[in-house]
C-alpha cells in the first residue's frame, strides 16, 4: 500500500477513529469504575469496533456516493469456496507424501508413531490430513525446554494442585482450586490422576473425562506421560515477554504465591500486558496513548452513521486481534476480567481455546463430543448417539428470517468489578435491544435499479424489532448498579431448549467466559451460523469463513448489512427508502436470491460438521498431539522421531 493509496488513507482513518474511541471508552469506563452504583448507561454504551486489518474497503463508484455497484459479500463467498477447494485438493494422498509434507512445513521429522497415526487418520477418512499447524504452533515454545524440564513443569502443575489442596484444607477455603486436572497415561491406559479432594470441586472433571474419551481408541499405543487439563473454559497460561525471549531467566513467582483467584493482587489484563513486547501500546502508561485531538470530533461517537463501520465485512473472525497494539480493546472482552488467576510460567496446560497471546495448548472442548441436551444437536437421551436430524429441526422455508440468541450473562468474571457492561454478550444484547438509539446505514440492492445498491439510514429500534430476537435468560456475575440495572438495560426472556434455535435461519454464536461451546451444535443444524470470536480452537484452520459460516467482527456492527444482503431490505428500510408496494415483486427476487445463498452457507456448515467436525476428527487431532507431546516428554527426542 503506498501512502497515496486511498486504501492506506482509509486505514489511517480507521486507526485515527480507533484512537478517538479509545479515549472515550476509557473516559466512560473509568467513570463507571469510580462510581459503580450510579453509572450512566449512555456512557457505557460506546459502540466499540474492530480495527483489525481485515476490514475490507468497499469501492464507491459513479458520481453518487450513495450508490455502489458491487457488494463485497458474493466476492467473499466465492473466494472462500475457491480457497477451501484448493486446500482440500492439495492434501497428501500417500504416507511418504505426508512425511515429506511434514518435513517441509516444520523442518524436522514427524514424531514416532506417525505411521500408526496415518493409518488411523486415513481409515477414518480424515480429510485435511496435513492441516495440523495448530499443534505445531501451540507446542513450539516447549521445544526450548529439555525433556526433563518439560516433565518437571507438567509435574509442577500437579504440585500446585496438591499444594493448593493442602492450603485449601488448612485455610478452609472450600472449592477454590486452580482447576487443573491431570490425566496420566500409564501402561497404555488413560487414568485420572487422583488427588485427594475433601471438598467440593465445582468443575467435576468433565474436561479431563472428555480428554480420556478422545484417547480411548489408541491409548494402548502411547507411552507413559501426564497431561495437565484445564478444567475451566478460560485460558490460563500467560508468559511474560521477557521469559519468552530468554528461556534461561529464573521465574520469580514461586509456588507459594499461587492462589486460585486473584485476591486483589492483579488481574488477567495485568498478566496479559506483561506478555507484550516492551515497545507496544499495552506496556505504556494510559496517558501516552490518548490522542490530544480526541476531544474534537464528538460526532464520531455516532459512527454507525458512517457506512464504513456498518458496511465493512471481515474476512475471518478476530482471532488475531492484537491486544498489545490495541490495549483499549481489552475492555470489550470478558476473559480479561476473569477471577481465575493465570500462570506466568510456561506450563503445558491443555485448554479448549486460546486467545492471541496465551500459551495454552488447544484440545477439542468436551462439549463437542459428549452427549448433552444443552450442547448436542440431535441429542438422544435413550441411545446416547446423536441423531442425524434433531427432533426439533425445521424445514428451511419454515424457519423465520430472524437472528436468534439466548444465553446467560456469563462472559467474564469480576476482577476488577464494574466492567461487565462491555463484555461481548452484554454489548450484543444492548445493541439489539428494541430501545437502542443508534441509526444504521443499510446498503441493499435497489428494487428500482437491480444490480445497484442503495444506502439508507434506518433506526436500530426498527431493525431490531424486525430481525433480532436476542435476550439473556439468566443473570450471573456482577453488574454496576446490581441486577435491577442489568435487567433495565438488557432484554430478558425465558430460557429455551436448544432445539428452539432450529426455528431460525440465523444463529449467532458469541463468546462467553471463553469460547462458545455451542458452535458444533449450531453447525450441525440446518440453520446458518454467524460467529464472532477472539479464540482459536483446534478446528480453526479446518473451517472456512464465508463458506461454512459467516464471520462477524468483534464490534458486530456489520450484522445489519449481513442480514440486508441475505434477506433483503426490511419493511422499515423500504419505508425510509420511499419504496412503494408496487415493487414487491422485485423485492421478492432480491430476497430469494440472498436466501438461496444463505441456505448454501447453512448446508455447507452442516456438511462440514458431518465430514470434518466429527468426533473421530477430534480423536485424530488428539492422537497426533499425543505423539508430539510424547516426543517433548522424552530425553532423546531424535529417538522419538519417525524416519521412513
Ligand atoms: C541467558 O542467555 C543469554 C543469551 O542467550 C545471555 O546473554 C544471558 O546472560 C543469559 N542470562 C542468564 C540469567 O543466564
Ligand atoms: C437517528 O436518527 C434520528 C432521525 O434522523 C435522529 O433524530 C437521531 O438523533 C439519530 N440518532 C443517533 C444516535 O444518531
Ligand atoms: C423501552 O421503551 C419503552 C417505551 O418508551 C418503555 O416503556 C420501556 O420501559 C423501555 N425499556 C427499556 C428496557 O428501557
Ligand atoms: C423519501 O421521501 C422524503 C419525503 O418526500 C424525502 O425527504 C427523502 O429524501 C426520501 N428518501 C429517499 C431515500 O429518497
Amino acid at each position: 500500500m503506498s501512502p497515496l493509496d486511498p486504501r492506506a488513507s482509509k486505514m489511517r482513518g480507521w486507526l485515527y477513529i480507533a484512537w478517538v474511541f479509545s479515549f472515550f471508552m476509557l473516559a466512560g469506563l473509568f467513570a463507571a469504575r469510580r462510581d459503580r452504583t450510579t453509572v450512566s448507561h449512555s456512557k457505557l454504551r460506546s459502540n466499540w469496533f474492530s480495527v483489525s486489518p481485515k476490514w475490507l474497503p468497499f469501492s464507491l463508484q459513479g458520481s453518487d456516493p450513495n450508490v455502489i455497484h458491487e457488494h463485497p459479500i458474493p466476492k467473499l463467498m466465492a473466494e472462500a469456496e475457491q480457497k477451501f477447494k484448493a486446500l482440500l485438493a492439495k492434501q497428501s494422498k500417500t504416507f511418504p507424501q505426508a512425511v515429506a509434507e511434514y518435513r517441509r512445513r516444520y523442518g524436522r521429522n514427524p514424531p514416532r508413531g506417525f505411521d500408526d497415526w496415518w493409518e488411523f487418520a486415513t481409515q477414518n477418512d480424515v480429510k485435511l490430513i496435513d492441516e495440523f499447524d495448530a499443534i505445531f504452533e501451540d507446542l513450539a515454545p516447549f521445544w526450548s525446554l529439555s525433556g526433563k524440564e518439560f516433565r518437571d513443569r507438567a509435574h509442577e502443575v500437579r504440585f500446585y494442585l496438591t499444594l493448593v489442596v493442602i492450603l485449601t484444607q488448612t485455610r478452609m477455603q472450600v472449592g477454590q482450586l486452580p482447576s487443573i486436572d491431570l490425566v496420566r497415561i500409564q501402561d497404555g491406559e488413560a487414568i485420572d490422576f487422583k488427588v485427594q479432594k475433601k471438598f467440593k470441586d465445582q468443575e467435576k472433571g468433565h474436561r479431563s473425562l472428555g480428554f480420556r474419551r478422545l484417547v480411548e481408541k489408541y491409548q494402548h499405543k502411547l507411552p507413559n506421560m501426564d497431561f495437565p487439563i484445564n478444567a475451566k473454559a478460560e485460558g490460563r497460561v500467560l508468559v511474560p515477554w521477557e521469559y519468552q525471549q530468554y528461556s534461561n531467566l529464573t521465574y520469580q513467582d514461586s509456588v507459594d504465591d499461587f492462589s486460585p483467584d486473584w485476591q486483589g493482587t492483579g488481574s488477567v489484563w495485568d498478566a496479559y500486558r506483561r506478555t507484550c513486547a516492551p515497545n507496544t501500546q499495552a506496556r505504556r502508561l494510559f496517558s501516552s496513548y490518548r490522542n490530544p485531538n480526541a476531544e474534537k470530533p464528538r460526532s464520531l461517537l455516532g459512527t454507525s452513521n458512517t457506512p464504513g463501520e456498518s458496511f465493512s465485512f471481515v474476512e475471518a473472525v478476530d482471532v488475531d486481534l492484537d491486544f498489545c497494539q490495541y490495549p483499549w480493546a481489552h475492555f470489550t472482552q470478558g476473559h480479561f476480567f476473569s477471577d481465575w488467576r493465570t500462570m506466568s510460567k510456561l506450563y503445558p496446560v491443555l485448554s479448549p481455546a486460546r486467545a492471541n497471546g496465551f500459551a495454552d495448548i488447544r484440545i477439542p472442548s468436551h462439549y463437542y463430543h459428549g452427549q448433552n441436551s444443552r450442547y448436542t444437536y440431535g441429542w438422544d437421551p435413550v441411545n446416547l448417539e446423536p441423531k442425524e436430524i434433531d427432533d426439533m429441526e425445521v424445514p428451511w422455508d419454515e424457519k423465520s428470517d430472524v437472528i436468534f440468541w439466548r444465553g446467560a450473562t456469563t462472559g467474564g468474571g469480576s476482577t476488577p468489578q464494574g466492567f461487565s457492561p462491555n463484555y461481548q454478550r452484554h454489548r450484543f444484547v444492548r445493541m439489539t435491544h428494541d430501545n437502542a438509539t443508534a441509526n444504521y446505514t443499510i446498503i441493499h440492492e435497489s428494487p428500482l435499479n437491480p444490480g445497484t445498491f442503495i444506502s439508507t439510514t434506518v433506526p436500530a429500534r426498527d431493525l431490531n424489532q424486525e430481525i433480532m430476537d436476542v435476550a439473556f435468560v439468566s443473570a450471573v456475575g456482577s453488574y454496576p448498579g446490581g441486577e435491577t440495572a442489568l435487567r433495565k438495560a438488557h432484554r430478558f426472556a425465558d430460557s429455551v431448549p436448544l432445539g428452539e434455535h432450529w426455528s431460525y435461519k440465523y444463529l449467532i454464536d458469541l463468546d462467553g467466559m471463553g469460547y462458545s461451546g455451542r458452535f458444533m451444535a449450531f453447525m450441525a443444524s440446518d440453520s446458518a451460523v454467524i460467529k464472532s470470536t477472539v479464540y482459536k480452537e483446534y478446528f480453526s484452520d479446518w473451517v472456512q469463513p464465508w463458506l461454512h459460516y459467516i464471520p462477524l467482527s468483534s464490534s458486530y456492527s456489520e450484522i445489519y448489512n449481513i442480514y440486508a444482503y441475505f434477506s433483503g431490505p426490511t419493511d422499515s428500510t423500504l419505508r425510509v427508502a420511499n419504496t412503494t408496494e408496487s415493487l414487491t415483486a422485485d423485492i421478492n427476487t432480491i430476497r430469494s436470491n440472498g436466501d438461496r445463498q444463505l441456505r448454501q452457507i447453512a448446508r455447507a456448515g452442516k456438511q462440514w460438521k458431518r465430514t470434518m467436525g466429527r468426533t473421530v476428527d477430534m480423536e485424530a487431532y488428539i492422537y497426533r498431539l499425543c505423539l508430539e507431546y510424547a516426543r517433548l516428554w522424552a530425553d532423546d527426542r531424535d529417538a522419538w522421531s519417525f524416519t521412513l
